[in-house]
C-alpha cells in the first residue's frame, strides 16, 4: 500500500514538471492522497474485519462515499451546486450512503457497512468519527439555515441512530445503536434510547428512570389504592357505631352491709 500511494504522489509530481499538471493541482492531488490513506487507517484501526488497505480501497463503500464528498464538496464551495449534488447522488446510487455536498467532515471517518447512511447539508463531523448503518444526521423540520447536528471528534453513532437538529454532539460520546437525539450530548458520555438519554459520563453511570424490567403494574397500583381507601372506610363506620351506641352502663360495686 505505502508503495502505490507513494507511487501515485510521485506520478502526480512527475507530470507537474512535465508541465500536465499544474503545481496547484498536483499539490492538491498530493492532499487528497495523504488523507485517503488516512481515512483507510482508520477503517483499519476500527474495523477489525479490514484485512488490508487494498480491501479497504477497493471494496469498502464507507471511503468511497466519504472520497465521493471529497470532490462534491469542493465542487459545492466553489458554488458548482447542480455538480456537487450530480456526485452526491451518484455516489449514493453506489454505495447507499448519502451525503449531502455541503456536510463539513473531518479526517478519519469511518462509515461501517454504509447502507442507509443520511448525513445533511449543515451537518458537521470532527475527527475520526465512526458512523454504523442506518444512521440520520437530520433536521426535524422545524429549523432554517443550521439544521443539522454537528459532532465533535471520535465521537460514535450506532446503528440505526438517528440525531435529529442543529445540536451538538460533544467529544468521545457514544451514541447507542436505536438511539433518537433530540438535545445536546456532553463529551465524554453515553446516550441510549428515546429520546435519548446520557447513562454514562467519564465513566461514571448516571442515575436515570431507564429501568424497562421493574415498570410500576397499574394494576396492582390502583388495587393498593382501592385497598388503602377500604381501611380508610371501615375505620370511620367502626368509629361511627361506636358514637351511636349507649356507652356501656358501668358495673356498680356490691353494696356492703352497714352494721
Ligand atoms: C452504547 C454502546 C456504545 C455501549 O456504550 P458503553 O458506554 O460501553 O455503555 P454500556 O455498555 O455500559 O451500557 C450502558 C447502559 O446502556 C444500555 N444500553 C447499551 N446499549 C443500548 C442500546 N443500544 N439501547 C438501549 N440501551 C442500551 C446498557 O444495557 C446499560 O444499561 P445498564 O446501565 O442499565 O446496565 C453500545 O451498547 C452500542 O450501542 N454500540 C453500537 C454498536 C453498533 O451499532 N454496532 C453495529 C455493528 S454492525
Amino acid at each position: 500500500m505505502k508503495d502505490w500511494v507513494e507511487d501515485l504522489d510521485r506520478l502526480a509530481e512527475l507530470l507537474a514538471l512535465a508541465g500536465y499538471m499544474g503545481k496547484k493541482a498536483c499539490r492538491r492531488s498530493r492532499e487528497l492522497v495523504k488523507e485517503v490513506r488516512y481515512d483507510i487507517a482508520a477503517f483499519r484501526q476500527r474495523d477489525p474485519a479490514a484485512k488490508s488497505d487494498l480491501e479497504v480501497l477497493l471494496l469498502y463503500s464507507g471511503l468511497h462515499a466519504r472520497t465521493a464528498h471529497r470532490l462534491s464538496h469542493a465542487l459545492y464551495q466553489n458554488g458548482h451546486t447542480f455538480a456537487a449534488r450530480a456526485v452526491s447522488q451518484g455516489a449514493k446510487m453506489l454505495t447507499g450512503i448519502e451525503i449531502h455536498p455541503g456536510a463539513t467532515i473531518g479526517r478519519g471517518l469511518v462509515i461501517d457497512h454504509g447502507s442507509g447512511v443520511v448525513i445533511g447539508e449543515t451537518a458537521e463531523i470532527g475527527n475520526n468519527c465512526t458512523l454504523y448503518q442506518g444512521v440520520t444526521l437530520g433536521g426535524t423540520g422545524k429549523d432554517e439555515g443550521k439544521r443539522h447536528p454537528t459532532l465533535g471528534n471520535n465521537v460514535m453513532v450506532g446503528a440505526g441512530a438517528k440525531i435529529l437538529g442543529p445540536m451538538t454532539i460533544g467529544d468521545n460520546a457514544k451514541i447507542a445503536a436505536g438511539a433518537v437525539v433530540l438535545d445536546e450530548i456532553p463529551a465524554d458520555s453515553t446516550a441510549v434510547g428515546i429520546p435519548a438519554k446520557v447513562v454514562r459520563l467519564a465513566g461514571e453511570r448516571v442515575a436515570n428512570d431507564l429501568d424497562q424490567i421493574h415498570i410500576p403494574d397499574p394494576v396492582n397500583q390502583e388495587l393498593n389504592a382501592l385497598r388503602e381507601a377500604l381501611t380508610a372506610l371501615s375505620a370511620k363506620v367502626t368509629k361511627l357505631e361506636k358514637a351511636g351506641k349507649p356507652a356501656p352502663r358501668k358495673k356498680s360495686a356490691p353494696k356492703t352491709k352497714k352494721n
